[in-house]
């Protein structure tokens, strides 16, 4: 499986902000929405193109277009949803599929809540979003459901990432690429990223 650390210096920057305890939940719901963007930007590197002829002002060109290929964001309910609006600024015509999953406190395993897909799922190139990849219990899970309804080309969008999400869905589904902009240390005992970002969902939303 890969995973794709961004290491552009605008990306980082903006991951800066985001781990900074003092940024407050307008500047951190906006840079969430830039640093998704910016990681759709990449993920999106290898779509294919066609060559289209174009009149211009001048005269008839041959130039490149998208070729087509229709995508699907997934968000993980509830802190992807911060993802969303920054990658359909860039790709409007992408449909959204929510998936609803929280992790059990108490196992750190993954319970489904809701669930609601386009019914063309499995022609789509499928981004999962979730800003945090800690466990990887929900992004395994959400990875399923979407196999599950035949989706074949899958990448999972993720801000900051730790080893042992990483190895799960390595181990799971090695098939997914990773797009991350950290691969932070490790996990607390409650299962949040060191020295990670604090709760994504609480900070996009002010929640805390
Ligand atoms: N989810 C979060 O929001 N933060 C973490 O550090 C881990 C999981």
């Amino acid at each position: 499986m890969a995973v794709t650390v961004l290491t552009h210096p605008l990306i980082q920057h903006k991951l800066t902000i985001l781990r900074d305890i003092d940024t407050g939940v307008k500047i951190f719901r906006e840079v969430v929405g830039e640093i998704s963007m910016l990681m759709c930007y990449e993920a999106m590197r290898d779509l294919p193109l066609e060559e289209i002829k174009v009149m211009t002002p001048v005269a008839e060109a041959n130039s490149m277009a998208l070729a087509g290929k229709k995508l699907a964001l997934v968000p993980i309910l509830r802190a992807g949803l911060g993802m969303v609006d920054g990658i359909l600024s860039l790709i409007p015509s992408a449909k959204v599929a929510h998936i609803g999953l929280y992790r059990d406190p108490e196992t750190l395993q993954p319970v489904e809540y809701y669930c609601k897909m386009p019914p063309d799922i499995a022609d789509r190139d499928c981004f999962i979003l979730d800003p945090m990849l800690a466990t990887g219990g929900t992004a395994a899970e959400a990875a399923r459901f979407l196999k599950d309804a035949g989706a074949r080309s899958i990448k999972l969008l993720t801000i900051l990432s730790a080893p042992p999400g990483v190895d799960k869905m390595e181990s799971s589904h090695p098939d997914v690429e990773i797009i991350t902009c950290a691969v932070d240390g490790h996990l607390n005992n409650h299962g949040y990223i060191v020295p990670g970002l604090g709760d994504a969902g609480d900070r996009i939303f002010g929640t805390k």
